[in-house]
Formats: C-alpha cells, sequence, structure tokens
C-alpha cells in the first residue's frame, strides 16, 4: 500500500493565501479595483473639505500667500473702465477689473447680507481687446493680468478687521499700511462693511432686503446725482 499522502507538507498552508484560491487578476482589473476603493471615500470628503477651507494664509512674516484658485471662486462682477476721477481720462486703453470672492463668505453673504470673518475678495485687472478673430466692434478681456489686489477680512489679525493686499508678480504680498486712500474710500464709499457693493448686481437687492447697507451710501444714494 502507498502511504496516503499528506495533502499538504505541513509548513505549505502559509503559502496557501487569498491569492492562490482566487485566480490572479489581470494587473488592470487590480488598478481599477484599488483605484475605486481609495477614490470613493476621496470623493465624499473632499468637496466637503473644500468647502470649509478657503480661507487667507501667511507667510511666517506675516505677508499674505497669492490666492490661489480664486479663478474657481464665487464671481462677483466685471467693471469696465471705471475711474473714482471724472477728469481721469483712460489713454487711449480700456481696461476690465473682475472681483470674485470665497465660497463660504458668498453663502454666508446671501444669508446674512454682509460679510464673514475670513472673507476674501479679489479684485484682478484685466487688459481690453478690441479687434481680433471675428470680433469688430465692443471690447473683450485680454489674457494679461494687470493687477490682483485683495480685500481680506480677519477680525483677530488686523485691528481694523480688513486689509488690503497687492500683488505684483509675487507670491507673497505685504499688507498695505492703513495711511493709504484704499481704506479711506472704501470705508466711506463703500455699500456694505467697506466693500463696494453697490456695483455687485447680485449682491446689492440682497443687502438691501437684510438691511445691512451703510448709512452713509443710503444718504449718498439719496443725494442727487452729481451731473
Ligand atoms: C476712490 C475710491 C477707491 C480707492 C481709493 C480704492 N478703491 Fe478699491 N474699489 C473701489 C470701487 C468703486 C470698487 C468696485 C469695483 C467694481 O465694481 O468693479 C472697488 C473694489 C475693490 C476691491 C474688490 C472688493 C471690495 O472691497 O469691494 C478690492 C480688492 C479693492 N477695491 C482694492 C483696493 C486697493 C488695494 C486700493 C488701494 C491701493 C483701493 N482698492 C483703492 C473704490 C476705491
Amino acid at each position: 500500500m502507498q502511504p496516503i499522502a499528506s495533502p499538504m507538507q505541513p509548513a505549505d498552508w502559509r503559502n496557501f493565501t487569498a491569492a492562490t484560491i482566487i485566480p490572479p487578476m489581470p494587473t488592470t482589473t487590480k488598478t481599477a479595483l484599488l483605484s475605486l476603493i481609495v477614490l470613493i471615500p476621496l470623493g465624499l470628503f473632499l468637496p466637503g473639505m473644500r468647502a470649509a477651507g478657503i480661507a487667507p494664509e501667511y507667510t511666517s512674516g506675516g505677508q499674505l500667500n497669492y490666492p490661489t484658485g480664486y479663478r474657481e471662486w464665487v464671481y462677483v462682477t466685471t467693471g469696465f473702465d471705471m475711474s473714482y476721477n471724472p477728469a481721469l481720462q483712460s489713454a487711449g486703453h480700456h481696461m476690465f477689473d473682475n472681483v470674485f470672492v470665497n465660497p463660504e463668505a458668498y453663502k454666508s453673504f446671501v444669508e446674512n447680507g454682509t460679510w464673514p470673518d475670513k472673507t476674501m475678495l479679489v479684485l484682478e485687472v484685466r487688459s481690453s481687446e478690441g479687434k481680433g478673430s471675428i470680433n469688430q466692434k465692443g471690447n473683450y478681456q485680454g489674457s494679461d493680468v494687470m493687477g490682483l489686489e485683495v480685500h481680506v477680512k480677519d477680525e483677530a489679525r488686523f485691528p481694523g478687521k480688513w486689509a488690503f493686499f497687492s500683488f505684483e508678480n509675487g507670491k507673497t504680498s505685504k499688507m498695505i499700511p492703513t495711511s493709504a486712500e484704499c481704506y479711506s474710500c472704501h470705508s466711506a464709499h463703500g455699500a456694505v462693511d467697506t466693500t463696494f457693493v453697490q456695483f455687485y448686481p447680485t449682491l446689492l437687492p440682497i443687502a438691501r432686503a437684510k438691511g445691512t447697507l451703510s448709512s452713509a451710501y443710503l444718504k449718498e444714494s439719496k443725494a442727487p446725482a452729481a451731473k
């Protein structure tokens, strides 16, 4: 009689892993499965993280970091050739400015008619183009960004709650000193909390409904328009 061969060598169970039972999958299937396992939870968490995430970031020296991604924030308005000075002639060239705000601040504004702590408003100045491609009349925005200014509300950091920054090619910007005209014009004429909501078409009706327009603006807008 042949000795009954033991079905397994004693040490063999160690090698008897799932991989030997389940036929090996092609690598592409494995990668696809693995991606699903990793990506589904990421997909569930990331949007939430992003929604809670946009807030001003500073260097250790207190400079504001360039607001990367502001082009994906909420679009507020576009100004065309706006000028504070009626005597100022734009020397033959036009300018656009686009305003964006971080989404969480926008949401809060829609609910309350005013800006929460950690609001970031970006003013992007763009060159204007006239003739190009099929365009014969009117103006469109050029791809050159001529300036980028940021208005930040950070109550714990700035004595006046808000601060202005201007980026000139750099990745960081020093705070503009509070003696600058930016602060006096914005606080004297901005319709809501030192910002120019009177020029932001979707926000003005909200501020009006919530009663958050500044008394200075209300007075100014009742005065007969200067001709
Ligand atoms: C004489 C008034 C005046 C001065 C001075 C002024 N601004 Fe403004 N600012 C405006 C007006 C008007 C708007 C609205 C622009 C629009 O509607 O497109 C504005 C909008 C802005 C915005 C968009 C967010 C907001 O607060 O409404 C930023 C950012 C900004 N200005 C930065 C600056 C900086 C930086 C300076 C100083 C270097 C400055 N401004 C000086 C009148 C002024």
